[in-house]
C-alpha cells in the first residue's frame, strides 16, 4: 500500500503542497481525476503534523459534495493506513458518523460542515479545512466558501485548501485574494499509457508536446521521455514553440515536422487522457474501407463514477465519428479546448482541406 501511495502523481508534489500550505492560509490544488488529491492530500497533512509532533493538536476536515463519497473515501483512507474507521480517520454525514477519541481526519459532507458552522462560527479546534471537488458547485458549496472566507481573518492559523479536478482554479484563487495554485502533474501516467499502446513500435512515433511553463516540470517530462526512448520506444519531446490558442500552436508546429509526413494517421491525446492499450486497435479499423472518414474521436464514459473511481479513468467509449474536411482550421483552433479527450485523424484528410499546412512552413 505504501508503494501504491508513492506511485500516485500527488506524491511527487507532496513537498510542494505541504510547503505551500504551511506558508499560505489558502491554497488551491488541481490535478486530474485519480492523481491522489482526495485520498492523499489529507493524509500528507496528517502525517506532516504527526512528524512535527503536532499530531494530537491537529484536526482536519475534508468535505465531499455527496454522502456516499464522504463515507467511501473515509473507508479507503483508513484502509490505506491499515486502520479501522474511527481510529485516526472518520466521517460524518447526515444521521450517521464514525469518529473515535483519536480521530484527526474527518470526511464531512458540505452540508454537515455548514451545520457545524452555524453552531461553531470559528470552527474552534479545527486546524485544516479541505473543500474537495470545488468545481461541483451548488448552493451549499458557494455558501460554504462565503462563510469560510469570512471566517479566515478571525482564525489566522486555520488553513483552507480547495481542491478541484478541473482547471478553473483561477476563479477560486482570485476569490480568495490570489491564493497560490498548485497543479499536480500527471505526465508520467499519460506517457506510460501512450508508450504501452498495442501497435507495432516501428510504425508508431510518439511526440510529447509540453506546454508547461515550469522548468522543473519540463525537465521531469524530458527525463520521462528519455527513459522510454532508452527502452526502444520511438518517442520525441517537444516544447511548445508558438502559443497561439490552447494547444493549437504547439500542435501545428509538431505537425509540420518533416518526419510526420511519413505517417498516415495522427492520434492526439489530451495530457490527462490515459488511453487503454487497445486504443489504436479499436480506432484505426474504422478508417479501413472508409476513405471519407477523417476523424475518429474517443471520449470519456463516466460509469458509476461514485462507486468506482477507476472506471472514470479506464472506460473509453468510442462514439462520435465525424468528417473534418472543410473544418480543419476551425477545428484545430477550437476543438482542443475539451478536457480529457482523444482522437485519431487521417493526415491526408487534414492536408486535403488545407489544415495546418498553409502558411506554416
Ligand atoms: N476505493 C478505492 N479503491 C481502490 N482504489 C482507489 C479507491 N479510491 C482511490 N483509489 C485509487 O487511488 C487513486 C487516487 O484516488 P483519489 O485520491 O480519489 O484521486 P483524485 O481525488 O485526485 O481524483 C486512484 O487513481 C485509484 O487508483
Ligand atoms: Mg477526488
Amino acid at each position: 500500500m505504501v508503494e501504491f501511495r508513492r506511485s500516485l502523481p500527488a506524491y511527487k508534489a507532496r513537498d510542494a503542497l505541504l510547503n505551500s500550505i504551511s506558508q499560505n492560509q489558502v491554497v488551491v490544488v488541481s490535478g486530474e481525476t485519480g492523481c491522489g488529491k482526495t485520498t492523499q492530500l489529507p493524509q500528507y497533512i496528517l502525517e506532516s503534523e504527526i512528524e512535527a509532533a503536532r499530531g494530537a493538536a491537529c484536526s482536519i476536515i475534508c468535505t465531499q459534495p455527496r454522502r456516499i463519497s464522504a463515507m467511501s473515501v473515509a473507508e479507503r483512507v483508513a484502509a490505506e493506513r491499515g486502520e479501522n474507521l474511527g481510529e485516526s480517520v472518520g466521517y460524518k454525514v447526515r444521521l450517521e458518523g464514525m469518529k473515535g477519541r483519536d480521530t484527526r481526519l474527518l470526511f464531512f459532507t458540505t452540508s454537515i460542515l455548514l451545520r457545524r458552522l452555524l453552531v461553531d462560527r470559528n470552527l474552534q479546534g479545527i486546524t485544516h479545512v479541505i473543500v474537495d471537488e470545488i468545481h461541483e458547485r451548488g448552493m451549499n458549496e458557494d455558501f460554504l466558501l462565503i462563510v469560510l472566507k469570512e471566517l479566515l481573518p478571525r482564525r489566522p492559523e486555520l488553513r483552507l485548501i480547495l481542491m478541484s479536478a478541473t482547471l478553473n482554479a483561477e476563479l477560486f484563487s482570485s476569490y480568495f485574494g490570489g491564493a497560490p495554485m498548485i497543479d499536480i502533474p500527471v505526465y508520467e501516467q499519460s506517457i506510460l499509457a501512450v508508450c504501452e499502446l498495442d501497435w507495432p513500435k516501428d510504425r508508431l512515433l510518439i511526440q510529447v508536446l509540453d506546454d508547461s511553463d515550469d522548468e522543473s516540470i519540463q525537465w521531469l517530462i524530458k527525463e520521462e521521455v528519455s527513459k522510454w526512448s532508452q527502452k526502444g520506444v520511438n518517442i520525441i519531446y517537444r516544447h511548445r514553440l508558438v502559443r497561439t490558442g490552447y494547444k493549437a500552436g504547439n500542435l501545428k508546429s509538431a505537425m509540420n515536422c518533416d518526419y510526420v509526413k511519413a505517417y498516415e494517421f495522427v492520434a492526439i491525446f489530451d495530457a490527462d487522457f490515459q488511453p487503454n492499450s487497445d486504443f489504436l486497435t479499436q480506432t484505426i479499423p474504422h478508417f479501413k474501407d472508409n476513405p471519407e472518414l477523417g476523424l475518429v474521436q474517443a471520449r470519456w464514459a463516466f460509469v458509476n463514477k461514485d462507486e468506482n473511481l477507476l472506471t472514470r479513468l479506464q472506460n473509453i467509449n468510442l462514439c462520435f465519428h465525424f468528417e473534418v474536411e472543410q473544418q480543419v482550421n476551425g477545428v484545430f483552433l477550437n476543438f482542443f479546448g475539451f478536457n480529457g479527450t482523444a482522437g485519431v485523424w487521417r493526415i491526408k484528410a487534414l492536408e486535403d482541406s488545407g489544415g495546418w499546412q498553409r502558411g506554416q512552413r
